[in-house]
């Protein structure tokens, strides 16, 4: 999508959007939701060690091969990349990041899997908010892998199991290991069709409380009628637009509805 399409639509977003005030959401899981989980900026210590470590890729100048999986939201698509080039354009920034990490603190979810690891960086911040919980993390490229392994070595995050392959395959396996599953970021192969498969591959094992959240459901014509699609699904019941990412819940004591919020 062009730069100033893009810039159109976010500020169309904008001006609809709801701020993290609350002010005007009458559903009180979402308004407490958004005005203590989303809005909150709390720092934990975990999250410098992971910063410091982001910053340490940020500088790596090491050059590795890549084998290109799916479509994603990072602007290099050659056959090698730096390791600071992916750092800085494939990772979510460390504000998203720790949303998601207090998401899961906050639902104390202990079984997660992330669709694209990348180098590691979101999947230390899923893992390290409860050091118990069980984190499957799935990559396609056997070189972005080594490098994620590393992370979580040097880290010293022991609950991630890294899968490396195709996510068509790694999901189904990662899905059998699970008892069940709480939470689920997808983060990789953003385009319509596989996004709609992962989702529905996820939602056989989905219960209640278990949260899907979506990545760059903005970035192209195609994720926002994949973000459509999942909104409109019979067992979707709430679901927050923050633009960047789009949340999804499933509780049946909710009311389908639909919350666009300023993140
Ligand atoms: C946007 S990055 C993930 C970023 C990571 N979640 C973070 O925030 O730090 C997406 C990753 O998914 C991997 N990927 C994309 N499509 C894939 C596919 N079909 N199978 C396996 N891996 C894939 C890419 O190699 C890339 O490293």
């Amino acid at each position: 999508m062009h730069i100033s399409n893009r810039l159109i639509k976010y500020f169309k977003f904008y001006i609809g959007a709801k701020g993290l005030r609350g002010y005007g959401i009458h559903s009180p899981f979402v308004f407490n939701l958004v005005t203590q989980i989303i809005r909150k900026n709390k720092s934990e210590l975990f999250y410098k060690k992971i910063e410091k470590h982001r910053k340490g890729l940020l500088k790596n100048k090491s050059v590795i091969q890549i084998t290109e999986m799916g479509s994603g939201s990072c602007k290099y698509s050659g056959k090698q990349r730096s390791i600071k080039n992916i750092a800085a354009h494939s990772l979510k920034p460390k504000r998203q990041a720790q949303l998601l990490s207090r998401l899961v603190g906050h639902f104390q979810y202990s079984h997660i899997i992330e669709i694209g690891t990348s180098l590691g960086i979101t999947t230390c911040y899923l893992a390290q908010v409860n050091p118990k919980c069980q984190v499957i993390t799935l990559e396609g490229c056997p070189e972005i892998s080594k490098i994620a392994q590393t992370t979580f070595d040097s880290l010293q995050v022991k609950n991630v199991q890294l899968m490396t392959g195709e996510f068509k395959q790694t999901l189904n396996k990662a899905i059998e290991g699970m008892a069940r599953l709480d939470f689920v970021f997808f983060d990789g192969n953003h385009r319509y069709e596989p996004t709609l498969d992962y989702f529905n591959i996820c939602l056989n094992k989905k219960h209640n409380n278990t949260l899907f959240v979506f990545d760059d459901i903005h970035h192209s014509l195609e994720m926002e009628k994949a973000w459509e699609d999942i909104t409109t699904h019979p067992e979707v019941k709430a679901t927050i637009d923050l633009y960047f990412m789009g949340l999804v819940f499933f509780k049946k004591e909710l009311t389908k509805q639909h919350f666009k919020i300023r993140f």
